[in-house]
């Protein structure tokens, strides 16, 4: 029983095989995953996939990599979108000081709108945070969004950040990297997060766990990301696997 917290399974590099992909998720135990939107048109297969597949459900939003094409309009089809009763979340936004695709004043001002948005809507709020951790949690502290819901997509930060993170209430989820032999800080993280509010996804098409490093992502890969903790924090496979789906649906208010 796996929940894939963060897989764009409408990304083109699944057009030729999705649906042997959701088969092949479905056969490795994956019962529910969570499809975020990047932009308008992502946003809108989001929802259409959604529909179609009972275990998939969505997330609106402009990534920060996007922001620089949000304008009035294109927010108010958003809304309109995170009407529909499979939306579950506003994501992934955020701030992407790593790549500055879009400018960083422009991306800011599109991350609080849509903060603003999700609020409005009482929905939870799915961050993209790359190399603008003060700034991402000051933003979400003026911002007062705790309360509706902070999940932390493929965290990067430190064990500091964290636990103030989850001090104000934060989920975490934790992707490929976790399993990178490397990867200290995604480790030392694995480690000090409570079992009850750490999530679990693949970030697929991107960020393949090992062995798998290298080659396309898929959902059913999150089963690697599940074992890496379940050794990390000492308990069996099973046991982080249902509090990791139990957390998800908690997260994203799932029945
Ligand atoms: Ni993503």
């Amino acid at each position: 029983m796996l929940f894939d917290s963060h897989a764009h399974i409408s990304d083109e590099k699944f057009d030729n095989d999705r649906e042997e992909v959701i088969n092949r998720a479905k056969e490795n135990g994956v019962k529910l995953i969570m499809n975020p939107g990047v932009d308008l048109e992502s946003s809108k297969k989001a929802v259409d996939l959604s529909e179609k597949y009972e275990m998939i459900y969505a997330a609106v939003g402009f990534h920060p990599h996007e922001a620089k094409y949000m304008d009035d309009t294109m927010l108010l089809l958003i809304k309109a979108l995170a009407k529909n009763k499979k939306v579950k979340a506003i994501g992934e936004i955020g701030l992407d000081y790593y790549y500055d695709h879009s400018p960083r004043d422009i991306q800011k001002e599109c991350f609080i709108k849509q903060i603003r948005l999700a609020k409005e809507l009482k929905l939870p709020i799915i961050i993209h945070d790359r190399d603008a951790n003060q700034d991402t949690i000051d933003i979400l502290k003026e911002e007062n969004t705790f309360e509706t819901g902070v999940l932390l997509h493929c965290y990067s930060g430190s064990v500091e950040l964290a636990k103030e993170y989850i001090n104000l209430g934060a989920y975490i989820s934790l992707a490929g990297p976790v399993t990178f032999k490397n990867a200290k800080k995604p480790k030392e993280v694995a480690k000090y997060v409570p079992i009850d509010k750490i999530l679990i996804e693949t970030d697929s098409p991107y960020l393949s766990p090992e062995p798998k490093r290298g080659t396309r992502n898929e959902s059913s890969n999150v089963e690697y990301v599940c074992n890496q903790i379940a050794i990390l924090k000492d308990l069996s496979f099973d046991a982080v696997a249902k509090a990791t789906y139990d957390n998800a649906k908690r997260f994203f208010k799932i029945n």
